[in-house]
C-alpha cells in the first residue's frame, strides 16, 4: 500500500509515519509537509535512511504539486496537515483558512482525479463546539465550531463530506480529543506548562482554570486512525477519545508535581476569547463498529510523556526559535 500523508512532521503525524512504518514494514509512504514553524523534521531522524519513507517539503494548497504526487500512484491519502494552533487562529485566522480548507479542497481534487481508494480525513472533537457539565459529543452531535480553528477544520470536513456525496469519492473522517506525548510543539497546554516549570516561570492559567479537555496519548489516535484506513466504512465518521477528562488546573497540577515544583508558578491569565468549556468524546462506535481500543492509561502515558520532555530538552529548546519567540511574545504580551 502508498500512503501519502500530509503534516508528516507536525505532532501527531510524525507519531504516525513512525507508528505505520514501524507496524506495515512494506508499506510506503510519502510524507508532504511544508515545515510551518510547527514542521520538524527532526521527529524524522530514525526513518531518515528508510526506502520506504520520501519527505517531499510542498505546500497542499499548492494544486500543481499536490496533482503530480498523487498521479504517480497513491492508495491512500491521510490529511494531518493543518494550522492547528486555537490562539494563533485568533490572531491570524487567515492562514487557518487557506490550509484547513483550501489545502483540503486541493487535496480532495487530486484524490478524486485519480481515483485513490481512500481520503482520511483528521479532524477534531473541537468541531462539535463545547460541553456544559455533562453528555458527550456523538458523531451526529451538530457542528457549532467556536474559534476560527475549529470553523476551519469544520469547513474541510464539509468538503470532504461534500466530494463523498457528490463524486463518490471514498473517505472517512476522523475526530479526535486533545492528544499529548512526544514530539508536540511546546505551545500546546502541556509541553508549554512543562518548559516553563523546568525554567522556573509562572505557568498562564486561562480563565479560571476548570476547562476540561479529553485527553488521549497520541499513539492511541494513531492505532484508531489504521484501523480507519483499513476498516472504516465509506462517508464515516468515527470519533476518537478514551474517557480522560481532566481540567486544566488538574493537568497543570500533576506537571509540577511531577516536576517538583510549586503551586505557586500557576498564574491565572486573561481567558482565551471564546473559549470552550469541556469536550468529552463518546468513542463508541469506533470501539463496537472497528475494535478500537486505546492502549494507554493517563496516569502512566503523562508520566512518561513528562518524562520523554525531560530527557529530550534539547528538542524542544532548539525549536524555540526566534519566530516562535516573536509569536510567543504577541500571544502573551497582552495577557500577562
Ligand atoms: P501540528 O501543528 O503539530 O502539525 C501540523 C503539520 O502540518 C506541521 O508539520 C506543519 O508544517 C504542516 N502544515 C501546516 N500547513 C501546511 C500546508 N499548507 N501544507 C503542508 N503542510 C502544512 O498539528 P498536530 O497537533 O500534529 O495536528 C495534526 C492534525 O490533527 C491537524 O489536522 C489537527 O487539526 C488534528 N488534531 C489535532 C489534535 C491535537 O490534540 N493536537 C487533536 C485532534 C485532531
Ligand atoms: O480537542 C482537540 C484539539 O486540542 C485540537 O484540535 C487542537 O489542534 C489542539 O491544539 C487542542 O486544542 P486546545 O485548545 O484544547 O489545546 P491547547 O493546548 O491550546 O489548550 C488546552 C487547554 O489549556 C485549553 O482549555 C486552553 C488552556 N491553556 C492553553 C495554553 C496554551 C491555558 O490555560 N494556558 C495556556 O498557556
Amino acid at each position: 500500500m502508498k500512503l501519502l500523508v500530509t503534516g508528516g512532521a507536525g505532532f501527531i503525524g510524525s507519531n504516525f509515519v513512525l507508528y505505520m512504518l514501524e507496524q506495515y514494514p512494506e508499506y510506503k509512504i510519502v510524507n508532504v509537509d511544508s515545515l510551518t514553524y510547527a514542521g520538524n523534521l527532526e521527529n524524522l531522524k530514525s526513518v531518515e535512511s528508510n526506502p520506504n519513507h520520501t519527505f517531499i517539503k510542498a505546500d497542499i494548497t499548492d494544486a500543481k504539486m499536490m496533482d503530480e504526487l498523487v498521479s504517480q500512484g497513491v492508495d491512500v491519502i491521510v490529511n494531518f496537515a493543518a494550522e492547528s494552533h486555537v490562539d494563533r487562529s485568533i490572531l491570524e485566522p487567515d492562514v487557518f483558512v487557506k490550509t484547513n480548507v483550501l489545502g483540503t479542497q486541493v487535496l480532495l481534487d487530486a484524490a478524486r482525479k485519480y481515483e485513490i481508494t481512500k481520503f482520511v480525513q483528521v479532524s477534531t472533537d473541537e468541531v462539535y463546539g463545547t460541553l456544559g457539565e455533562t453528555g458527550f459529543f456523538t458523531e451526529t452531535t451538530p457542528l457549532e465550531p467556536n474559534s476560527p480553528y475549529s470553523s476551519s477544520k469544520a469547513g474541510g470536513d464539509l468538503l470532504v463530506r461534500a466530494y463523498n456525496e457528490t463524486f463518490g469519492l471514498p473517505v472517512n473522517i476522523t475526530r479526535c480529543s486533545n492528544n499529548y506525548g512526544p514530539y508536540q510543539f511546546p505551545e500546546k497546554l502541556i509541553p508549554l506548562m512543562i518548559s516553563k516549570a523546568l525554567a522556573d516561570e509562572s505557568l498562564p492559567i486561562y480563565g479560571d482554570g476548570l476547562n476540561v479537555r479529553d485527553w488521549l496519548y497520541v499513539e492511541d489516535h494513531c492505532s484508531a486512525i489504521d484501523l480507519v484506513i483499513h476498516k472504516g466504512k465509506n462517508g464515516e465518521v468515527y470519533n476518537v477519545g478514551g474517557h480522560n477528562e481532566r481540567t486544566n488546573i488538574q493537568i497543570v497540577e500533576t506537571i509540577l508535581e511531577q516536576l517538583g515544583k510549586p503551586g505557586s508558578l500557576m498564574t491565572f491569565v486573561k481567558d482565551r476569547p471564546g473559549h470552550d468549556r469541556r469536550y468529552g468524546i463518546d468513542p463508541t462506535k469506533i470501539m463496537s463498529e472497528l475494535g478500537w481500543k486505546p492502549k494507554h492509561n493517563f496516569e502512566t502515558g503523562i508520566k512518561e510523556t513528562i518524562a520523554w520532555y525531560l530527557q529530550n530538552k534539547e528538542w524542544w529548546t532548539r525549536i524555540q526559535s526566534g519566530a516562535y519567540q516573536e509569536y510567543y511574545a504577541k500571544q502573551y504580551g497582552e495577557r500577562l
